[in-house]
């Protein structure tokens, strides 16, 4: 594919995540500049040093909660590569159990993060890709376009995700701006591993296990590989979705597409 991203600046958040390194590494394969931003700055470094025998990258520890700290990645941006092309909202945090259960701090940890870090991201970086025609993708997730037990608070704060997406892609369209998401259901990530670790009763495998029997795959279900959700991504960036803006898509193995047979 063509992606025209050769020498343009690809900003990342949450970037040493599972489907945010998979990501960057799509870019870097394109040859785009890299600015990557985490909260875990061991990381970052990690990946940064691989990345950076590839292409240019530039890695910086930011805790989107922070609006500060999201004008800050996008000026790291500008000041290291002079422009942004494209933004990845990646940052995320998973919660789940009763609802009668959940504290002011689970609201505001999760919903911090996922929702107000990626408002934020944007609002930083709306006046950069106004000048470079540039795009946003955001990471919503199933639970974004549909509800599910005992994750009243992740859900919600996908919900938001994906309307925010919305809003803007009509806002930034003028300015030939996109803004999309993806909504992927269950990527074998870090993420997936801390579900199952942390929310999991102690049987981790069967936590994993009883995520896929949801699946229209049956016994043949699994996991989405952090490598897949990338190429989505990148799709999304590139010269070749010009036409697609306001998009959540969804890469689930059909978990959102309706009913099933029972
Ligand atoms: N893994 C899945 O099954 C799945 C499914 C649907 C959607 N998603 C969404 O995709 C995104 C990436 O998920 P993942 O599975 O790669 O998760 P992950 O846990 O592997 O990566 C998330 C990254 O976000 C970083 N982060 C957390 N809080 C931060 C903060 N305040 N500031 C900056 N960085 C912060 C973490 O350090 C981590 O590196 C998330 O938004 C998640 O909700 C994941």
């Amino acid at each position: 594919m063509n992606a025209n991203l050769d020498g343009k600046t690809v900003v990342i958040t949450g970037a040493a995540g599972g489907i945010a390194a998979a990501a960057a590494r799509r870019f870097a394969a394109a040859a785009a500049k890299l600015v990557l931003g985490d909260l875990n700055g061991t990381a970052l470094e990690v990946l940064a040093g691989e990345l950076a025998a590839i292409t240019e990258v530039h890695a910086m520890t930011c805790d989107v909660t922070k609006p500060a700290e999201c004008a800050a990645l996008v000026a790291e941006a500008v000041a290291g590569t002079g422009r942004v092309d494209v933004l990845v909202n990646t940052a995320g945090l998973w919660v789940e159990g009763p609802s009668e259960t959940m504290t002011e701090a689970d609201w505001d940890r999760v919903v911090d993060v996922n929702l107000k870090g990626t408002f934020f991201c944007c609002r930083y970086a709306i006046p950069e890709l106004k000048k470079t025609q540039g795009c946003i993708v955001n990471l919503s997730s199933d639970a974004g376009l549909v509800g599910t037990p005992e994750t009243a608070i992740y859900t919600a704060s996908k919900g938001g995700v994906s309307l925010l997406t919305r809003s803007l892609a009509l806002e930034l369209a003028p300015a030939l701006v996109r803004v999309n998401a993806v909504c992927p259901a269950d990527v074998a990530t870090p993420m997936l591993e801390g579900q199952a670790r942390d929310f999991g009763g102690g049987d981790p495998q069967g936590y994993l296990k009883r995520l896929l029997t949801g699946y229209p795959q049956g016994d043949k279900a699994r996991f989405i590989k952090p490598e897949e959700v990338a190429e989505l991504i990148f799709y999304l960036a590139s010269a070749a979705a010009a036409p697609v803006t306001g998009a959540n898509i969804s890469i689930d193995f059909g978990t959102t597409a309706g009913y099933g047979y029972e």
